[in-house]
């Protein structure tokens, strides 16, 4: 044999440090406004997150240690294989190099346990018995689930709805994983009680979830709960850029200096900031790399959004951030590729697209499905919905580079299987699966509420 198809690392070249982008931005990062339009201090956010990842959130620090017992347990799954996908460049008949780093080795099936690791650990460290979360698709609340029994903490996770119906399994792993999941919206907050009352039929939202996550963790009377958010935040972003640190030295590996493409899809923003901040610290430094973020054409945060100061979730309960937003009342079709239906984008990749360091696309669901397919076909694995939004974006570059006989090397981030998602391959087989658009006009109907808001500067 004379191809190597997979780069490994050894466990001791895991990353011994986070990289943290917001020292790096050109434009410093807006901070989050409080109700009365002021920057919130770290205090403020205490109810709902222990202060040593409050920390992180508002570290100006470029470089952070990961604690020796979160390595320990990150090494279950890490460091993660970086895969030549020679029979998908095969099929396309393209010049191009296409690598992609592949995140469904983790016990929960994505990259989402890179996070849930640390955020378990910290909160334990601080004191906190349980957490609570949303999941959308289910491939965070059972990341969590896991990483909660790994550091004993209870975990109890609110789940949306038309993904609980969905997908039955990722409910069972979590309970496997002795967590508690229900469907969300529900009436065992007022949050979700409200929602209810207005809509009952409601497909719910991950921005809904998120309020009655948060609003369960700061009614515990004993204090001892908190809430974990598995993207969006700062902190999230930092710890999910071990994938890209790893994906350096493999590419290294495999005798590439740099990539020319660095590709990630887009739900919160957390496996793109993961894949692509270590790559942008190279771009801001001179490196010449294109960086594409994918989002689906129903929820087109970053290609149709503004770029304004909203709420995380629908019952007004967090901070005024700094994002691209579709606005915090956004109740998203109910596409398969459940993790990417958030209204808003993590403030480190909106200010990376604000401040052209990135660049974003949408793509339909069928187009997705069809390269999850071809994928599947070609390298084996079933992606992930989500995923196949980051293997449609590497097959368009791909073609590209085809188009113009060039030999580019594509990386993208291969962030989840799909073997609990097969009902939409069984739509998108049968020809039955459609595309939408979000109307333009909605957009502007949803960011009504938010009219008179200050504006990110
Ligand atoms: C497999 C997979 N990929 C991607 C995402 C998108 O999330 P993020 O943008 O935070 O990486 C999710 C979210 O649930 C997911 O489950």
């Amino acid at each position: 044999m004379t191809r190597q198809k997979k780069f490994y690392l050894d466990e001791s070249e895991m990353p011994k440090q986070w990289y943290n982008l917001t020292p790096d931005l050109p434009t410093p990062l807006n901070p989050p406004l409080g109700p009365d339009g002021n920057p919130i201090s770290p205090e403020m956010l205490a109810p709902v997150f222990p202060m040593n990842l409050i920390e992180q959130e508002v570290s100006q620090k470029r470089w952070i240690d990961i604690p020796e017992p979160i390595r320990e347990m990150l090494i279950q799954y890490r460091p993660s294989p970086l895969i030549r996908a020679y029979e998908l460049e095969e099929a396309l008949g393209t010049p191009a190099k296409i690598f992609y780093k592949n995140e469904s080795v983790s016990p929960a099936g994505s990259h989402k346990p890179n996070t849930a690791i640390p955020q378990a650990w910290y909160n334990k460290q601080f004191g906190i018995k349980r957490l609570t979360t949303e999941t959308g698709a289910g491939q965070w609340g059972s990341a969590l689930a896991y990483a909660c029994k790994l550091i004993g903490l209870e975990c109890k996770v609110f789940m949306v709805r038309v993904s609980f119906d969905q997908k039955p399994f990722r409910k069972l792993m979590m309970h496997a994983w002795g967590a508690d999941c229900v469907p969300s919206p529900g009436t065992e907050t007022q949050a979700g009680r409200n929602i209810l009352a207005q809509f009952p039929d409601t497909p719910g939202s991950l921005g809904i979830a998120i309020s009655e996550a948060i609003e369960a963790a700061v009614s515990d009377p004993t204090g001892q709960t908190r809430y974990s958010l598995g993207s969006v935040l700062n902190h999230v972003m930092l710890h999910q850029t071990i994938i890209g640190q790893e994906a350096k030295k493999q590419l290294a590996l495999a005798g590439i200096s740099k990539p020319d493409v660095v590709i990630g899809c887009c739900g919160g923003g957390s496996n793109f900031a993961g894949i692509s901040f270590p790559f942008m610290y190279d771009k801001i430094n001179g490196a010449d790399i294109q960086i594409i973020g994918v989002e689906p054409y129903s929820c087109p945060t970053l290609t149709k959004a503004p770029f304004v100061y909203d709420h995380g979730d629908v019952a007004r309960m967090t901070p005024l951030l700094p994002m691209y937003s579709l606005g915090h009342s956004f109740i998203p079709a109910p596409i398969h590729a459940g993790g990417l239906r958030y209204h808003g984008m993590a403030p480190l990749v909106s200010a990376s697209l604000k401040d052209g360091l990135m660049e974003a696309i949408a793509v339909h669901q069928n187009e997705c499905f069809e390269a999850g397919l071809l994928f599947a076909r070609t390298e084996g694995i079933i992606p992930a919905p989500e995923t196949t939004h980051a293997i449609a974006g590497a097959i368009r570059a791909a073609n590209q580079a085809k188009e113009e006989g060039k030999e580019k090397v594509i990386l993208f981030n291969f962030t989840g299987h799909g073997l609990l998602d097969l009902m939409g391959y069984e739509k998108y087989m049968t020809g039955i699966l459609e595309d939408y658009e979000y109307p333009t006009e909605e957009i502007a109907k949803n960011l009504e509420a938010i009219k008179g808001y200050p504006l990110p500067k």
